[in-house]
């Protein structure tokens, strides 16, 4: 009965890209559009796929990626994209071809609606004659970044490949400086650079769609509608726009939240560097040491990847004890809502950062790789919401950040404005609000390819 009532619904296909800080929001807009009237299908690499039982109202379409493992570290994404893109073409369009031609079974596919590094489907998408929408899965500013890094290359401007960029802001760019840029350590320049040129245009797709709110991004995403001719739309934050759903790789199975409810309101520190950063073995020991200096309660994930390869310094469990908990991962949303949060020691990446502001949590930022250095910029120096920290990390001064934020005044203040923006947000998606008003005409947009 379901699925017939399925197949009379316009079909959409989102296609996936196969890392966690992806795979979320593009789960969420799913979510969103199917409470929408639509009928999904997820089209996802054989490399981490997502799990169908957490979704039983989606279709799941598998496409060949031929890569058996991947070493999912900074210095191997940029090739991680070019392999996808390369290998999953021609089984995307195999895939698209028998899904279009099974309207009876699957519903009438309207819109391929992907994630901005499988521009594969874009490809396919064309010889169907379907309209192909791109997703951007994170902010508006990286994006303006991006495209702005684009531009000064293509004028011969070398600051790519710049050992120490400086201090000085980007023109056109406030509050960005030059170091904040999202430049590569994710692979070769070259390939780098060309990947630039790729994300930055919207080739023949019909919209762009972002994960991001106005009340966020007003001046970001001004400047990039003059940028691109073809509709926007900022539908975030998707996480909150759709209804709940479990949508991580890995569950959580530790007894973090448990421990959590032993702990004062607003004392602990949450620690995690999201899905793909890790921490070389000296920063670890630094980040241990800091943490136990600050003499505050902490919650630190350390994902098995790293935790195989390191070992934290002999002592510290005996000497933090109860105060601290360490985990492999925790379901981050449930965290950070916890009244026990009080900060949280972030990458700020994108999702990690939406995510925290939501939850009106202020944040220590170590960016690492990508939008991360974008994002950090924003959090401490246009929403006041971050403390910076130097680029190498010394236990001293871990220390002292998880002071300023949990016990001193500064802090207070930070989380005052981390939960008037966290209000702003709310008006947003409710009716009436920018990201509802965005939705509905997205929604609109959606419908008007099957008329
Ligand atoms: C990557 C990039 O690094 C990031 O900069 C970009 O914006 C998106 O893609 P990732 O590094 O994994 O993502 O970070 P993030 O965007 O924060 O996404 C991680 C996701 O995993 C979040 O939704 C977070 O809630 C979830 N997570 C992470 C957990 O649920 N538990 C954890 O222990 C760690």
């Amino acid at each position: 009965m379901e699925k017939q009532h399925e197949s009379k619904r316009n079909r959409l296909v989102l296609v996936m890209y196969p890392l966690q800080g992806h795979m979320n929001p593009i789960l969420d807009l799913a979510s969103v559009l199917h409470s929408r009237g639509f009928s999904i299908t997820v089209a996802h690499t054989t490399l981490n796929p997502p799990d169908p039982a957490s979704f039983p109202d989606f279709t799941f379409l598998p496409i060949s990626d031929g890569i058996s493992t991947w070493d999912i570290s900074p210095s191997n994404l940029v090739n991680l994209a070019y392999t996808i893109n390369r290998n999953c073409a021609a089984p995307f369009k195999g895939c698209l071809s028998q899904i279009i031609h099974q309207e009876e079974q699957h519903g009438r596919v309207v819109c391929v609606i992907y994630d901005f590094l499988m521009h594969f489907a874009e490809t396919a998408a064309n010889e169907f004659n379907l309209p192909s929408i791109i997703f951007r899965t994170s902010n508006a500013a990286a994006l303006l970044a991006f495209c702005t890094m684009a531009e000064l290359s293509a004028q011969g401007q070398d600051f790519i490949a710049r050992d120490s960029p400086s201090d000085d802001l980007v023109p056109g760019l406030f509050p960005l400086r030059f170091k904040d840029l999202p430049i590569s350590s994710m692979g070769s320049l070259e390939k780098f650079s060309q990947l630039l040129a790729v994300v930055c245009s919207s080739r023949s797709s019909s919209a762009i769609i972002f994960n991001t709110t106005d009340c966020l991004e007003n001046f970001p995403l001004t400047q990039l509608r003059r940028h691109y001719q073809i509709p926007f739309f900022h539908l975030g934050p998707l996480h909150r726009m759709a209804p709940k759903k479990p949508t991580n790789l890995v569950k959580d199975k530790n007894n973090c939240i448990k421990w959590l409810e032993k702990q004062a309101r607003n004392s602990v520190i949450y620690v995690s560097l999201g899905s793909i950063a890790t921490m070389d073995e000296k920063d670890l020991t630094e980040m241990a040491w800091g943490l136990a200096l600050s003499e505050q309660p902490f919650l630190w994930v350390i994902r098995t990847c790293e935790s195989e390869k390191k070992q934290l310094p002999e002592g510290f469990h005996e000497l933090v004890g109860e105060r601290g908990c360490v985990v492999e991962w925790a379901h981050q949303i449930e965290v950070l809502s916890h009244p026990a949060v009080g900060a949280f020691f972030t990458h700020c990446g994108w999702n990690s950062t939406l995510e925290s502001i939501c939850e009106g949590v202020p944040m220590i930022c170590k960016p690492y790789f990508a939008d991360q250095t974008v994002n950090a910029r924003y959090l401490t120096h246009e929403w006041g919401l971050g403390i910076e920290l130097g680029n190498v990390i010394q236990r001293t001064e871990i220390e002292k950040a998880v002071r300023r934020i949990l016990v001193e005044n500064e802090g207070v203040e930070m989380r005052q404005k981390a939960i008037s923006l966290r209000e702003q947000i709310k008006k947003c998606i409710k009716e009436g609000g920018c990201a509802n008003n965005s939705l509905n005409e997205f929604v609109q947009f959606l419908s008007s390819f099957s008329e």
